[in-house]
């Protein structure tokens, strides 16, 4: 089972920045979750929600401000006063950071509330620029962007993302042809891991914290976990028969 630290190690470091990276990587996570949203000038950022609020000093939509005027606010004192210098990265700079390291990444399309035209195309020029096209995933709520990545390449992974309980889920994934599914823990039953694998489709669950829950998947044979505290995960995946 692999194990995605979810925003990073998240728990213990700012979501979505690079010492939550930083620190998934020391924790031996497999790899990293990140959502991706875009500036007002086109650039892939890496930040949660569409409001700055809740991770920085910052007020308003991201997608009203330029990367430069981005760069200007602390996305890391709300969490602790010790990541007071971190700003919010860029795509760019996740990829730049994994160069030598090499994690698994699932690039989570946050493009269900504003459209954000030209994600697609900008986060899949940038995995190929960095070579990192066969060890991404892309998952979004937004089915769209798998059909319109999938007419594009087929190289890459898509997962759809759901929250919801429903009974089409496995023949709507086919559908749209998504290698997997990334659902909710509260959804995840045994029928459910058993008729996706049956469909070629695998089957992640977000966002397990809890040692029976992290258990419980790995029993499952899901086929990845998104994990706020990758080191739990990990030392339980070692123990967890
Ligand atoms: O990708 C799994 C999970 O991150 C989806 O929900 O809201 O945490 O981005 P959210
Ligand atoms: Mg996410």
């Amino acid at each position: 089972m692999i194990i995605y630290a979810h925003r990073g190690a998240s728990k213990h470091a700012p979501e979505n920045t690079i010492p939550a990276f930083d620190l998934a990587y020391h924790h031996d996570a497999d790899g990293i979750e990140t959502d991706v949203q875009l500036t007002k000038d086109g650039v892939p950022v890496l930040i949660h929600d569409e409001k700055l609020q809740r991770t920085t000093n910052g007020n308003g939509f991201v997608k009203d401000y330029t990367y430069a005027e981005l760069t200007q606010l602390d996305a890391g004192s709300w969490k602790s006063p010790q990541f007071a210098d971190t700003v919010i990265p860029t795509l760019e700079d996740l990829l730049r950071w994994n160069q030598d390291k090499q994690l698994k990444l699932n690039i989570e399309l946050k493009n269900n509330i504003f459209p954000y035209p030209g994600l697609e195309e900008t986060v899949f020029q940038l995995l190929q620029k960095y070579n990192m096209v066969n060890q991404t995933v892309i998952s979004t709520f937004n089915q769209e962007s798998i059909v319109k990545l999938k007419q594009w390449s087929t190289e890459l992974n898509y997962a759809f993302l759901t929250s919801k309980k429903d009974k089409n889920l496995i023949p709507f994934a086919e559908s749209i042809k998504a290698e997997g599914i990334h659902i909710q823990y509260r959804l995840l039953t045994n029928r459910l891991v058993e008729q996706a694998n049956q469909h070629d489709l695998y089957v992640a669950v977000y966002t397990v914290n809890l040692p029976l829950s992290i258990k419980r998947a790995i029993r499952m044979n899901c086929h990845a976990i998104f994990t706020d505290i990758p080191k739990l995960a990990v030392d339980l995946r070692k123990n967890t028969l």
